[in-house]
């Protein structure tokens, strides 16, 4: 077997700082576990804007493309605010997950133990939280034609338009069921059927993809809005969310914040294998740059070092060894270190973001 490769594109704010973190964890498995990665380092976002004029080099794009997994830092900051709509630092990461469709984006929110007092819920409603939102990532209203804004009767219109196809919907939900048969064997599908067509075919199509290849899990729908109510009301109900692009969006952010903070929650995104049988991949935390905190330690290096977790769960196969850098992070919780993000208690030093990451690879080595 070739050494797997990675692509980081550690992007703008504080994903730099974040990655250097997750750099150290790749280094240990390397080290430790004779888990050699060949990794390579690109730009994304802000700082491909600002050394080539595009958030996304096509250079770029295509060692993507050729990677085994991409791990990416955070896009986006103020500087970049005023740039045209097609050269903004989102556009580079929407196209990364567009080109490499990139449909099924896996968005879980757990709540640690150490951590169910930082919620803004009460503990008893979030201790133990475990749910995976599988968000559609490559269509819907983040791309769907036609869109702008245009000049109508002497005033301005903007105009996005949601779209899915049967083909798009019923991947997303297979990947949903899919997952749900390695959990608790539970699928909410939600959109709105209730006002949009595309959430009327959005509810048929599941229903049909589940009826006729999963009729072990247990499906239920809901309407969106009522499905974010829920998720803040009872989160446990749930066990896998399906759902569209822009609800998806909304969604994960609420689910994160159910657990604490958005600096804890990792993300996969998916799509079709590739001629060597693992999936085209790419891996983010759900946070942001976070501008205000760039460049000061204070950023939460968790939510990157677990999607590189899940990197080596869904792309190279190593769920032991996922379980081992999940249960690492654990354990640095439960000792009490908490970054800035995760402060409350009375008189609690936060450590640094590299302090953090130093944590969790002293923790890894007392698991071997
Ligand atoms: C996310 C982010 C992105 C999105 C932005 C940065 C384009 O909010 O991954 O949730 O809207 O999808
Ligand atoms: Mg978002």
């Amino acid at each position: 077997m070739p050494t797997p490769s990675l692509l980081i594109l550690a992007g703008d704010g504080i994903g730099p700082e974040v990655m250097t973190e997750v750099k150290k964890i790749i280094g240990w498995f390397g080290d430790k576990r004779g888990m050699a990665f060949d990794v390579q380092e690109d730009l994304v976002g802000g700082v491909a804007y600002d050394a080539h004029g595009t958030p996304l080099h096509d250079d770029t794009m295509a060692r993507a493309q050729a990677a085994d997994a991409v791990l990416l830092g955070a896009v986006g900051g103020p500087k970049y605010d005023a740039l045209d709509f097609s050269v903004k630092p989102e556009r580079g990461l929407l196209r990364l997950r567009k080109e490499m469709d990139l449909f099924a984006n896996l968005r879980p929110a757990q709540c640690f133990d150490a951590l169910a007092d930082f919620s803004s819920l009460k503990k008893d409603v979030v201790a133990g939280l475990d749910i995976m939102i599988v968000r559609e990532l490559t269509s819907g209203i983040y791309f769907g034609e036609p869109r702008g804004i245009f000049e109508e009767r002497g005033e301005r219109v903007g105009l996005n338009t949601q779209r899915y196809t049967e083909g798009e919907i019923a991947r997303v939900a297979r990947a949903a069921f899919d997952l749900a048969r390695k959990r608790s064997g539970r699928v909410c599908s939600m959109e709105k059927a209730n006002v949009m067509e595309s959430g009327i075919l959005w509810r048929e199509v599941v229903q049909a993809v589940h009826d006729a290849d999963y009729p072990d899990v247990e499906l239920s729908h809901m309407y969106a809005d009522a499905g974010a109510m829920q998720l803040c009301r009872w989160p446990k109900q749930f066990d896998v969310i399906v759902t569209d692009n822009l609800f998806g969006d909304l969604l994960s952010d609420a689910a994160a914040m159910l657990t604490g903070s958005l600096g804890m929650l990792p993300s996969a995104s998916l799509g079709a294998p590739m001629e060597n049988g693992r999936p085209k991949a790419l891996y983010e935390p759900v946070h942001g740059s976070a501008p205000d905190i760039a460049g000061q330690g204070k950023a939460n290096p968790i939510a990157c070092i677990l999607s590189f977790a899940m990197a080596l769960r869904y792309s190279f196969d190593m769920g032991n060894e996922a379980d081992r850098l999940e249960k690492a992070v654990e354990r640095v919780l439960a000792e009490g270190k908490r970054t800035a993000d995760l402060l409350g208690g009375e008189g609690v030093q936060p450590v640094t973001t590299s302090e953090m990451g130093d944590a969790v690879v002293a923790a890894l080595n007392t698991s071997l």
